[in-house]
């Protein structure tokens, strides 16, 4: 008889190998290899995924091929829609990861409440009770019609009971909870969450389903099990931003139907997540009085401009190490940008400790925020506040000159809805004809923008 022929997944990055080993060869994590029962490859069973060519191993010539707008249903929640890239695409499949107690399950029972009106909506809860939904749909005033409910976390009976039901929209929360036979490691590891979560795409791919995932999000922040999970969905939303603040701030990490990096903004109130329509307005504190180092920039998360306030905190160090803290920024980043500031400007910070925040817990990932670091950097090191009604961005290069961003005129004309009457960017981005009341500084040289503080 054959010996059945084992396989080792790693724990760290879902890599297959052969044979086990201390280290993984494919990202290096040390004792991550787990033996993984060999299942029947992909698609083996169900053969009718009829997204990309039947399954029956067509060739079509790239310009034969139809090219119709995916039609996209919207969920009914805005902000959920401006993320998803203009609503549900039938058949997708979207990830969403975040911290315990963050709100996804909230989200995802808000949704499944809207869209229940207009569809077939099955909500399959692994963590919590019907009761518990129950009472959290009272709580956010939901009347859940049309929202169908199953408590359970066998793969092979969500998917008998999706037979049954035919919902158009099906949610899984979580898929750490949910196992299949075809396995037999326990809930929420590797090989589980792998292949429960692929049985449960095929399904959607197959029948024409939007699929929802909660996954949960490890302490070092990825979501917990494989990160092939990723590769298998077609979006992936992360909460991002601070647990004890009100706002709560959606990013698309990645999506195959809009951009990615889109950012939703929401509240969360006693009554569930509400849609913040005007995001500007919340991630600027009112200061009464301009405060030693804050400065606002405007940023460009996904389609739409943003404007955030960048804080720095500057002290005399004690240590001989001084320490770069940042949050809400790349921490490499403000290394290269405080030598820059160094080497550049002049001003020396390797006697100091430096404090760098994004103000209400939203990520800046883009490099339109460098000159913005670079100002908030120095206003606190001088103490000495920028002027009121100032706005920055602009990306600083090694040698001290000011790149320009993407979008710059999108750009100056959030800066200028939102009052504010002076913008210094890069030379590159300055408009012909700069919106009314907003003073433009072009600068192309770091000097040039010290300077014109
Ligand atoms: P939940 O959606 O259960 O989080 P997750 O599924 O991501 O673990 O969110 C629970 C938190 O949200 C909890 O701390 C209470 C808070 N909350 C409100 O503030 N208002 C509400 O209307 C609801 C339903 C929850
Ligand atoms: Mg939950």
């Amino acid at each position: 008889m054959a010996k059945a022929k084992s396989r080792y997944l790693c724990n760290e990055c879902g890599a297959e190998s052969p044979k086990w080993a201390g280290r993984c060869p494919d990202c290096g994590a040390w004792n991550s290899l787990v033996e993984a029962p060999q299942t029947s490859a992909p698609g083996g069973r169900f053969a009718g995924y009829a997204g990309a060519g039947g399954g029956r191993g067509e060739v079509a010539d790239l310009t034969e091929v139809g090219v119709a707008e995916t039609p996209r249903s919207p969920s009914g929640i805005g902000e959920l829609d401006r993320v998803l890239g203009g609503g549900l695409v039938a058949g997708s499949v979207i990830l969403l990861g975040g911290d315990p107690g963050i709100g996804k399950s909230t989200l995802l029972l808000q949704t499944a409440a809207a869209l229940g009106g207009s569809r077939r909506v099955l909500y399959v809860t692994g963590e919590e009770s019907p009761q518990q939904v129950a009472l959290r749909a009272r709580r956010l005033g939901v009347g859940g019609e049309g929202v169908r409910l199953l408590a359970e976390t066998r793969v092979e009976s969500i998917l008998e009971a999706c037979v049954r039901e035919r919902p158009q929209v099906l949610v899984v929360d979580s898929i750490q909870t949910v196992f299949t036979e075809a396995v037999s490691s326990a809930p929420g590891s590797v090989s589980q969450v792998r292949e429960s979560a692929a049985q449960l795409v095929r399904h959607a791919k197959a029948s024409g389903t939007a699929l929802f995932l909660v996954g949960h999000v490890t302490k070092e922040g990825q979501l917990a099990g494989p990160r092939v999970l990723e590769h298998m969905v077609d979006t992936v939303l992360y909460f991002e931003g601070d647990p004890g603040s009100r706002f709560r701030v959606v990013r698309a990490v990645k999506n195959r139907f809009g951009a990615a990096n889109e950012l939703g903004v929401f509240a969360m109130t006693d009554r569930g997540l509400r849609p913040v329509s005007n995001p500007s307005a919340i991630f600027l504190s009112r200061h009464e009085a301009p405060v030693p180092g804050s400065v606002v920039m405007v940023t460009r998360e996904g389609t739409r401009p943003l404007l955030v306030e960048v804080q720095a905190l500057v002290d005399a160090s004690p240590l001989g190490n001084p320490r770069r803290v940042v949050v809400g920024l790349e921490q490499n980043r403000l290394a290269m940008l405080l030598a820059v500031l160094a080497r550049h400007g002049g001003v020396p910070m390797h006697d100091q400790d430096v404090f760098v925040n994004v103000v209400g817990g939203v990520r800046v990932g883009e490099t339109g925020a460098d000159l913005a670091v670079i100002l908030a950097v120095l206003s606190s090191f001088r103490d000495r506040p920028l002027e009121r009604g100032l706005v920055v961005f602009g990306e600083v290069g090694l040698a001290g000159e000011i790149r320009p961003v993407p979008s710059g005129e999108e750009r100056l004309r959030e800066a200028a809805k939102h009052g504010f009457t002076r913008v210094i960017l890069p030379r590159a981005n300055a408009p012909k004809r700069p919106p009314k009341g907003l003073e433009v500084v072009a600068v192309s040289r770091l000097q040039e923008a010290l300077a014109a503080l």
